[in-house]
């Protein structure tokens, strides 16, 4: 767009430094408080650490969510696709405030889950997915995004939406209710956006997980060997899902 201007100018051109140009693009980050490590034994008796990601970790886990979009069942295309997505959003500061959660046994990436802050008191959940299957790893992935929202964040509301049978299972048994639809709709495709609010968690979901999982998260003394040996994540070379 052009527009002559209404005065002489003694300059007729401004030249920027995208450096310059970059804090318009960007989101500017509002003070967070990360994830602590948790540790939770699973019915299996493995022990699986959930750590946050780190930003240098992304160029890793990039290559194995490109080969998930080619997975052609229980939506993990769809889900993979929007996930490469959110984490080149996050490696290219271009999402706002995002958080990313690794769940790994003995160094093995083996579930994931997402979201971000659309400020201090709504919190939105991205993606929950899980790398081996039948082990409640997507039930205790997505159990600690709700934990970080509510609990550690003390954000008031926790929206989510889903795009799989099997994920919307996960919000089924939270028993979510819905804003109005298409008043309200959720970042992901513009579905219903189905929510927690702190009531809800502290009556009815914060239980949930020694239901569903028979164990808690543990934050304390968790062994400076876990950590170790899941410092370095090892990604699964191929898809078994
Ligand atoms: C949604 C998700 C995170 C749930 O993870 P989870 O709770 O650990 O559950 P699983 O995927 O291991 O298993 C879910 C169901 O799939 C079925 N299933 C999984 N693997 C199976 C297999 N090899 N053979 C037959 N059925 C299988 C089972 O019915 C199982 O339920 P059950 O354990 O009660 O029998 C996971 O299914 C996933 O990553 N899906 C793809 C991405 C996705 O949809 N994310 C959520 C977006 S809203």
């Amino acid at each position: 767009m052009r527009i002559t201007p209404p005065e002489k100018t003694t300059k007729t051109q401004y030249a920027f430094d995208v450096a310059e140009i970059e804090p318009f693009l960007t989101a500017l980050p509002m003070p967070v408080k990360p994830w602590p490590n948790a540790m939770i034994t699973l019915k299996d008796g493995k022990t699986m650490l959930i750590r946050a990601a780190r930003k240098d970790e992304v160029p890793l886990l990039l290559p194995y969510f490109k080969k998930l979009m080619e997975v052609e069942y229980d939506f993990y295309d769809i889900v993979g696709v929007r996930v490469y997505a959110e984490l080149l959003g996050w490696y290219r500061n271009r999402l706002k405030d995002p958080y990313v959660m690794l769940g790994l046994i003995d160094g093995d990436l083996v579930g994931f889950a997402n979201g971000r802050l659309w400020n201090k008191d709504i919190n939105i959940s991205h993606h929950t997915m899980t790398f081996v299957r039948r082990g409640q790893v997507g039930t205790v992935m997505y159990y600690c995004k709700m934990y970080y929202a509510l609990e550690i964040l003390g954000c008031q509301e926790f929206w989510s939406t889903f795009e799989s049978y099997n994920g919307w299972r996960l919000g089924f048994q939270t028993r979510q209710p819905t804003y109005t639809w298409p008043e309200h709709q959720h970042e992901l495709g513009g579905a219903q956006i189905y929510y927690i609010n702190q009531d809800h968690w502290n009556s009815m979901v914060k239980g949930y997980l020694r239901e569903q999982v028979g164990a808690d998260l543990v934050f304390d003394n968790i062994p400076a060997e876990l950590l170790k040996i899941n410092e370095n994540m090892r990604v699964p070379e191929e898809v078994a899902v």
